[in-house]
């Protein structure tokens, strides 16, 4: 392998996020265009465990402090036909083998020692790979650990890339726990702190060989984002670069995809989306003959979620539609989007949970998608929903920014709005409404936008020529 890609979520081996959604689909088009890649992720106790075979490739045992844990990275049996790379996993007995991928109290060590038995692996390679491509802060140690602890000296050539999916999360923790590090030379503790803390996505600014973001515009953000490491993120620049994400179009393609009801392509829009939309009505009780505007998202205040029932609270009431929303996370938010189902019988939903068979179901038959966003660092939900013929009803920000034109703009496709609040968000729904009673124009756009191509080819290819400048 040219590139391995390390990563804490991959679908379908595990996902909570894009983050999933990336890793699973980037280096499957490296591959394609010939570029060898794979990816290495922690084996989780969860279903595609369960039904997926294995091969032991490395064995090993792992040193947290006092506590030592028994260590094996697995390969999955048939990966390269069936997802179209090879994918490994690192199992760490009583440690990482959990059924859920975040959310423990040893997050922290759980990841250390994943990193850790990551690089012993890479250490005993006879041919390096060209390049090791880390994924946001739980593999963020990589690159200090690789140029600074001596254990690794002889892989310390390796470049590093470091893409950040969310600069929100850094996995920061207390030097208290620096023993669980391999050694290196104290004095350059420095690279690994921010704030009088590890903070692995700083540490990992400072020691890779260059970083990206998932959208250029995300890039542009953040020296203002207030996430901390603003001042790092403007003095590292130099070596930064933004890189748009793309969608896997075998898995995200309405004329093929098996989780929905009806297939359908851009000549069979009409008819597909409508059958699917009717499932959707069925299901959770909604009118077929509104306009059905949905969210799907975790319902975290990146997303707008403490604000979600307000604005869905004030859009059905000023406009004759529907709405659906899909997603779990914040508990009061749960909450506030269940009461309001008993407030709009008939015109409004809620699905609390994860279910990636709804959410095809809800790209495939709702009519406008809203992503209320606070900041969004790319942003996939937008792009599977113009695929699927549904117009995004987008915050101005990050990746949003660069996906989604405005339709009061020349060759426009979508609406956009500049605040998140409820007003605004409510606002941006109203002309969603105006747009799908002009009939014609709503169908226009409607095929317009599912012959968008943003398929991962073109940035498949950028990290490829990212990496070859290194290795020159
Ligand atoms: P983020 O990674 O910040 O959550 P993205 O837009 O990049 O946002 O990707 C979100 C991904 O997770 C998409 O594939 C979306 O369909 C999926 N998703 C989010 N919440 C749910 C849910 N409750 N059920 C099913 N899929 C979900
Ligand atoms: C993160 C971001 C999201 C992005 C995804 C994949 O979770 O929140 O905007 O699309 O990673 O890169």
């Amino acid at each position: 392998m040219k590139v391995i890609h390390v990563s804490a979520e991959c679908y379908p081996a595990a996902k909570v996020g894009g983050l999933a959604d990336v890793v699973g689909a980037l280096p499957k088009y490296q591959t394609n265009l010939n570029y060898e890649a794979a990816v290495v992720m922690p084996y989780y106790e969860n279903k595609f465990a369960k039904s997926s075979k294995y091969i032991t490739d490395f064995k090993t045992t792992v040193q947290l402090g006092e506590n030592s844990f028994k260590a094996t990275i697995l390969k999955v049996k048939n990966s390269e036909k069936d997802l179209g790379y090879p994918l490994y996993q690192v199992k760490i007995d009583d440690l990482l083998d959990r059924k859920e991928v975040y959310g423990y109290g040893d997050d922290t060590e759980r990841f250390i020692a994943f990193q850790k038995v990551f690089l012993d692996w890479v250490l005993q390679f006879a041919v390096k790979p060209q390049v090791i491509h880390c994924h946001d802060h739980h593999t963020g140690l990589i690159p200090f650990m690789l140029t600074q602890c001596t254990a690794y000296i002889p892989i310390r050539s390796i470049p590093t890339i470091f893409t950040i999916h969310n600069a929100q999360y850094q996995g920061e923790f207390s030097f208290e726990k620096i023993h669980y590090l391999p050694e290196y030379d104290l004095e350059q503790s420095g690279m690994l702190e921010w704030d009088y803390a590890i903070n692995p996505m700083a540490a990992a600014i400072k020691a890779c060989w260059r970083f990206t973001t998932v959208s250029p515009n995300y890039m542009t953000e953040l020296p203002y984002a207030a996430t901390g490491l603003d001042w790092l993120f403007d003095t590292e620049r130099d070596k930064s670069v933004g890189i748009l994400n793309g969608i896997d179009t075998e898995v995200w393609n309405p004329s093929s995809d098996k989780m929905i009801e009806k297939n359908y392509t851009v000549k069979t829009v009409e008819t597909g989306k409508l059958a699917n939309k009717k499932i959707l009505c069925d299901k959770f009780n909604l009118d077929i003959n509104k306009p059905l505007v949905a969210f799907i998202g975790r319902l975290v205040y990146q997303k707008g979620a403490d604000i979600m029932a307000g604005i869905f609270d004030k859009a059905l009431d000023a406009n004759d539609i529907n709405g659906l929303v899909l997603g779990s996370g914040d508990s009061h938010a749960e909450y506030l989007l269940n009461e309001l189902k008993e407030k709009y019988p008939g015109r409004y939903n809620t699905y609390i949970g994860y279910s990636e068979e709804l959410s095809h179901l809800i790209y495939a038959g709702a009519d406008f998608l809203i992503m209320p966003s606070r900041f969004e660092p790319c942003g996939l939900n937008q792009l599977y929903a113009l695929r699927y013929g549904t117009i995004p009803v987008v915050r101005t920000t990050g990746g949003l920014k660069d996906t989604v034109k405005d339709i009061g703009e020349k060759g426009g496709f979508g609406i956009r709005h500049d605040h998140v609040t409820v007003d605004n968000v409510a606002l941006a729904i109203t002309r969603a409404n105006k747009l799908y009673n002009d009939t014609e124009e709503f169908k226009r756009i409607r095929k317009e936008i599912m012959n968008i191509d943003n398929s991962w080819e073109n940035s498949a290819n950028e990290y490829i020529q990212l990496y070859n400048q290194l290795a020159q």
